[in-house]
């Protein structure tokens, strides 16, 4: 870090913003398996959440890799600054006062830490969705796991390149034994359970 840039301090504060907003921010960091129902989840319960006056944001892999991050592949070096710059942009929004919600494979361990560490206590809250990788690659909604069983994609996560199994996640959901609606109950009840939102 340069030592000519210097953090500047505003008059509206974080507490301030979230006050107004009559929720705490929180990050939901929905991890998992492609296929495992990590943007389903995600959107239902960014949906149950905005009818209920809350004001959430939802960060998905491929629509970042759209824009933010379509520099960006798939080697580990490549998702670990994914994670990197997804987890700052997180940060900031809870600066802003928002429940973020994101998701992405994110595989490693250590950048779900890293990310827990960017916000305060209580503000990371990580979602494990713990779908079996058979499950996964018989919904292959994309079609991504015959590509990389074929061989015509590389580093695909659970076929040739690794997923790192959450060590102590606050949530874990397998969307072949739960239906999306009692997932979300569960988040949502969560998230009141927490004071999160009233
Ligand atoms: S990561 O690991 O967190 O950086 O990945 P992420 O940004 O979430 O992007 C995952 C989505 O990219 C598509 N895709 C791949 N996934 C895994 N491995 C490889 N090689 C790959 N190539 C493309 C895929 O659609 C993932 O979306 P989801 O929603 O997880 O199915």
């Amino acid at each position: 870090m340069d030592e000519n840039i210097v953090w500047h301090n505003y008059a509206v504060n974080k507490s301030q913003r979230s006050e107004q907003k009559g929720h705490k921010p929180v990050i939901l960091w929905f991890t998992g398996f492609s296929g495992s129902g990590k943007s389903t989840v995600a959107g239902a319960l960014e949906s149950a959440l905005h009818q209920q006056g809350v004001h959430t944001y939802l960060l998905d892999g491929d629509n970042v890799r759209h824009g933010l991050c379509k520099d960006l592949g798939f080697s580990d070096e490549d998702r670990v600054e994914n994670i990197r710059r997804v987890g700052e942009l997180s940060k900031l929004m809870v600066d802003a006062g928002l429940v973020v919600l994101t998701a992405f494979i994110s595989p490693f361990q250590a950048e779900r830490d890293m990310v827990r560490n960017l916000v305060g206590d209580g503000e990371f809250i990580e979602v494990f969705l713990d779908t079996p990788l058979d499950v996964c690659e018989q919904r292959d909604p994309k079609g991504l796991y015959k590509k990389a069983r074929a061989g015509e994609i590389k580093h695909f996560t659970g076929i040739d390149s690794d997923y790192q199994v959450p060590v102590n996640p606050e949530i874990r959901i397998d969307t072949s034994a739960n239906s999306l609606e009692q997932s979300v109950q569960q988040l949502v009840a969560y998230l009141k359970d927490k004071q999160v939102i009233g």
